[in-house]
């Protein structure tokens, strides 16, 4: 849904629930990375882009309350986060993005006034798009243009980042919350996340599109996966002697291979070749050569799957079929995006076959899983923006 249409149903919403127009409006997108997964907290690049789904927050100050409430139309509750006190974790479980924000203002020193928000995202929950890094990033942006203090750009994702961190207890990277922040039309974000510096990677071939396909499937690990891939990349780094795999090489990995565990080694070995595809496939958009472009993105998949083991059989199952349509049915690359798990591939697709492949891989996917799998076409958006205020 484009962004205008969006803004004037949350518009109506927040009237039809306060009673009268938002003083404020602001948008944050997700994302999906093309390329560059699990790079990031291994201080290597990554190449995502915002996409057209946003979290949209609308507020006022309160005809009577001393907190922020936020009422999310999705699970139609209202979260009470009290601002007179440091801010806690808490109930619902999903107020605890937008408590880890307000939490972070307040160390800056900000004082919080009590607010009614609404909350509406597009932004499909769980299908590793970023719905959470959009959370957050659209309470940080509600906030400066509340309070009045723009944040400088990557003070804020940091900000957003710690949130994650200390109220959602999820030790993600910084990719989610600098692309939501940073986004920009028509382009992907090349980061570099050690020196935390953005490159804009035009991407606006009309005739090149970006396809999303949502597997359907969210596969409830322990949630320990995650750390334990952060821990293991660490152990190789140690071994290897560097600070981190973004200063090792596949020739040094290859010399210290007897020293390894194993997996450690694997999770190592897709860290390194993941850096250099990511920073190869810039390349290779920069200069239109899509061909290179996808097999980088297969190449991605395999060593994920292979090495990394973050991969699913319903992910593989879309991969596989991507590459039986290939080039010539307008298939340039496909991998799965984001953390892993299930959530969704993304596609590097001639336009012109957009429909045709979405109707095969649909079809396809149905028969060999029996799900149904939502599929889309984004262009790369801006990031956070604010709409009214
Ligand atoms: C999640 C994290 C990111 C990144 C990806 C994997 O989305 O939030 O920081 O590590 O997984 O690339």
């Amino acid at each position: 849904m484009i962004l205008d249409v969006l803004t004037s149903r949350v518009l109506k919403q927040f009237t039809e629930t306060y009673g009268r127009p938002p003083r404020w409006m602001v948008a944050a997108p997700g994302r999906v990375n093309l390329i560059g997964e699990h790079t990031d907290y291994n201080d290597g690049f990554v190449l995502p882009m915002a996409i057209e789904f946003y979290t949209v927050m609308a507020a006022d100050f309160p005809s009577s309350s001393s907190s922020v409430s936020v009422f999310d139309t999705l699970f139609k509750e209202t979260a009470q986060i009290e601002v007179s006190r440091p801010i806690t974790r808490g109930e619902p479980k999903w107020s605890n993005y937008p408590r880890g924000v307000i939490a972070g203002f307040q160390r800056r020193g900000e004082k919080i006034p009590a607010l009614d928000v609404l909350l509406h995202s597009t932004v499909p929950l769980g299908g590793g798009l970023s719905s959470s890094a959009a959370l957050e990033v659209s309470m940080a942006t509600l906030l400066e243009v509340v309070t009045g203090k723009k944040i400088d750009p990557v003070e804020k994702a940091l900000l957003c980042q710690k949130a994650e961190h200390e109220f959602a207890g999820m030790p993600c990277g910084i990719m989610d919350q600098f692309i939501s922040v940073m986004g920009r039309n028509n382009h992907l974000l090349l980061l570099d996340c050690r020196s935390r510096k953005t490159e804009l990677v035009p991407l606006d071939d009309p005739a090149v599109a970006v396809l999303i396909v949502n597997t359907n499937v969210k596969h409830e690990l322990t949630g320990s996966e995650y750390p334990t891939r952060r821990k293991q990349c660490e152990a190789a780094a140690k071994i290897l002697g560097v600070p981190s795999l973004r200063d090792a090489t596949a020739a040094a990995l290859e010399d210290a291979k007897d020293r390894m565990d194993p997996v450690v080694y694997r999770r190592a070995r897709h860290v390194i070749g993941e850096i250099e595809r990511t920073v190869h496939a810039a390349e290779g958009i920069r200069a239109s050569n899509w061909p290179t472009v996808g097999q980088l993105m297969y190449a991605s998949h395999y060593s994920l799957r292979d090495d990394y083991e973050v991969s699913c059989n319903e992910l593989d199952a879309i991969v596989e079929i991507a590459e039986a349509i290939g080039v010539k049915g307008g298939i340039y690359g496909c991998r799965m995006t984001g953390g892993g798990f299930g959530g969704c591939t993304v596609a590097l697709v001639k336009a012109a076959a957009v429909d045709a492949i979405s109707k095969k891989i649909a079809a396809d996917y149905k028969k060999r899983t029996e799900i149904e799998a939502t599929i889309f076409v984004s262009r790369p958006a801006a990031g956070a923006t604010v709409i009214k205020g």
